[in-house]
């Protein structure tokens, strides 16, 4: 395996909100879900579900359930099975959501490796989406993440730039 330049990658991707309208290829909506599906979850159970949001139809129902889908040509909707998972022994805590949420981080990563743009979004109403959607009471959207390809004008917000100060955030012991 090469080594790669993974901080770079980390420090290069940032919250794209502002997308050219073309559509993603099959091949890389493929990569994106390989990406996805190479990440690790808790006992290696896979507790998630990824709906590939890019019809007209679908896009406009997205819409319904979240303002932030930033006209992106595809919307990819990470869900937690809520029936699936590994559950900890020791206080019933299950890491589904955890694992969903690593997947999201996998896909938001990779489609920065491949030039492609994303935002995690969390801000968007569940109970609308899962009724627009058609999901039962088994699956929890977690995030909704709109891809394409970055408008020559889609610029890192602010907050993109912010970090706390190391020292607050992690301890030695
Ligand atoms: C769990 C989570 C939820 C987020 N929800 C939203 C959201 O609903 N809308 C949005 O525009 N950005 C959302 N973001 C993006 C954050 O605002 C963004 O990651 C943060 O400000 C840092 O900026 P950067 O991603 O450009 O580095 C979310 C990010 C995370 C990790």
């Amino acid at each position: 395996m090469e080594k790669y330049d993974f901080l770079g990658l980390a420090a290069e991707r940032y919250s794209c909100r502002k997308y050219k309208p073309e559509p993603l290829s099959r091949e890389e909506v493929e990569t994106l879900l390989k990406a996805a599906a190479l990440a690790p979850t808790g006992c290696n159970l896979q507790p998630w579900r990824i709906m590939v949001i890019r019809s007209a139809e679908g896009l406009a129902k997205a819409k319904r359930a979240t303002s932030y889908t930033f006209d992106a040509p595809c919307i990819l909707a990470v869900m937690a099975c809520n029936n699936e998972g590994w559950t900890r022994r020791f206080d019933g805590k299950s890491c589904r959501v955890i694992d969903a949420a690593i997947v999201t981080t996998h896909i938001i990563l990779q489609a920065a490796a491949m030039g492609l743009g994303t935002c995690w979004v969390m801000s968007f109403d569940p109970k609308a989406f899962a009724e627009d959607f058609g999901l039962d009471a088994s699956l929890e959207p977690v995030a909704l993440v709109p891809v394409g390809r970055p408008a020559e004008d889609a610029r890192p917000s602010g907050l993109h730039s912010v970090s706390r100060d190391i020292k607050e955030l992690v301890s030695y012991k």
